[in-house]
């Protein structure tokens, strides 16, 4: 039989294959909580600007109550037969109350109807994940709180270049998260608009009240322009771009954890509960969490393609297209709240080894550049002949198998006699980091600073 919402013109059903290919209800179920949120705005709306009458809207609004109570209980419908979230919601919610039910779609399409769920679901998603963030960004600051000290090599080309505190390093992340944060911000922001009410594609001839439905749904203002309404994504890809940055810095720390945590570097220690072992080498302890947040954010990063390469080629408006916008955004969006969740508890519950950190930051010659500025300091040596000096300072410590603050004095003389016995309060790692103390810099006083200003900005 022909389908009971829009068959009326179909002498026969679709074929099971059509079915299938047709349904989205597997994937937009999701949206449910949404759905009946659209509608009871809708359906208010409707009322109060008579254009359902006041038993009719109270029958549906009891109706709308009823189907969320049981969708709550039991979960939305899984019968593909219903096609989609919105036609699952209207034949219950028929079941229920009968043919007054009809009543509900009057000055409605499921084109605007499925525009305006998806995007309260991806503003909802905006605020979700800005939230896992913060909880990520306060297990780092707390971990750099207790390692603003902590010496470690800092490097360039990974290649040891000067030392840096491991808070200061901790904190580069919670800077990057910071601007995802606020790309999620501009993301909800932008999706302020609110296209219930353009209908089809071009609006309705019903009075209806636009401004009603978009503030009881929380947007700031209906959209303009009915064809923009129902054929716009640009929500969702908003929303995908963000994650896809947000996934990609999680992938830069993932990868310093796998990194440091291969013994050969050997700077932190991962817990129990986020490595696991090999089934034929007993020894191994493989970062496997860290490794698929890497890997998961590939894939969000091609989710993000994907409805890009969806949405470049419709004309407008509405096209079936679009209906393959949900699956890659709530996929994304799956996979970047587990990666935030399992990067949080393996940073929290990592333990740092400070020896081996010293130990690589003191090797490398990595106080160089401090000799150089001491030669500039303290001999007013221009920086460029500084530079020199040094090149040959670490060349001899380099033929003499040691760092640059175990060559003795009288061979760093021979090099230049400027140089007194002063510049090895300069030589260590530790002053070095010491001396950093330039705004934004890795000194232990500047991370201390720079934790105390994000536990205010986090609280
Ligand atoms: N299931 C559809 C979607 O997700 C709803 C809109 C269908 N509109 C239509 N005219 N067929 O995009």
């Amino acid at each position: 039989s022909s389908n009971q919402m829009w068959g009326g013109r179909f002498a026969a059903g679709p074929s099971e294959i059509m079915q299938t290919i047709n349904a989205s209800l597997g994937v937009d179920r999701r949206m449910w909580r949404e759905d009946l949120a659209g509608s009871r705005a809708h359906a208010t709306m409707l009322r109060d600007q008579g254009i359902l009458s006041a038993d009719d809207a109270a029958a549906i609004l009891d109706g709308l109550d009823a189907v969320a109570d049981e969708f709550e209980r039991d979960g939305p419908p899984t019968d593909i037969a219903l096609e989609d979230i919105h036609m699952a919601v209207e034949a219950r919610l028929a079941e229920l109350i009968g043919p007054v039910a009809g009543r509900l779609h009057t000055a409605r399409s499921r084109n605007d109807q499925v525009a305006t769920d998806f995007k309260l679901w991806t503003r909802g998603a905006c605020r979700q994940v800005a939230s896992a963030i913060v909880s990520l960004q306060q297990v780092l600051v707390a971990r750099a709180e207790e390692h603003a000290a902590t010496i470690m090599p800092g490097f360039t080309h990974l290649q040891v270049a000067q030392p840096v505190t491991l808070g200061h390093h901790l904190l580069a992340y919670v800077e990057m998260l910071q601007r995802d944060v606020s790309r999620l911000f501009d993301a909800d922001e932008r999706a302020g608009e609110c296209p219930l009410g353009a209908a089809a594609l071009a609006g309705t001839g019903f009075h209806t009240d636009r401004e009603a439905t978009a503030q009881a749904l929380g947007f700031s203002e209906p959209t303009a322009n009915s064809l923009d309404s129902v054929s716009d994504r640009d929500f969702a890809l908003d929303y995908l771009a963000a994650a896809s940055q947000c996934a990609l810095h999680l992938s830069r720390l993932a990868e310093e954890l796998i990194l440091w945590a291969s013994p050969p570097f050997g700077f932190v220690k991962l817990s129990d509960q986020w490595s696991t072992g090999s089934s034929i080498m007993p020894q191994k302890r493989n970062p496997d969490a860290a490794e698929l947040v890497r890997g998961h954010s590939g894939r969000i990063l091609g989710l993000f393609t994907g409805l890009m390469i969806t949405m470049k080629g419709l004309p407008l408006a509405y096209s079936k297209d679009m209906q393959d916008d949900k699956a890659p955004t709530f996929e994304a969006h799956d996979l970047l709240m587990l990666s935030l969740a399992a990067l949080a508890g393996t940073v929290e519950s990592a333990t740092f080894v400070p020896e081996k950190m010293r130990a690589a930051a003191a090797s490398g010659f990595s106080t160089a550049t401090d000799l150089a500025d001491w030669l500039v300091r303290e001999a007013d040596v221009p920086f460029r002949e500084a530079h020199h000096i040094t090149g040959r300072a670490v060349k001899a410590a380099e033929e003499a198998g040691c760092d640059l603050p175990d060559l003795p004095l009288e061979r760093l003389q021979t090099i230049d006699g400027r140089i007194d016995d002063r510049v090895y309060d300069v030589l260590s790692v530790e002053a070095s980091v010491g001396s950093r103390t330039s705004y934004g810099g890795t000194a232990p006083v500047r991370v201390r600073e720079q934790v105390a200003r994000w536990k205010e900005r986090l609280a």
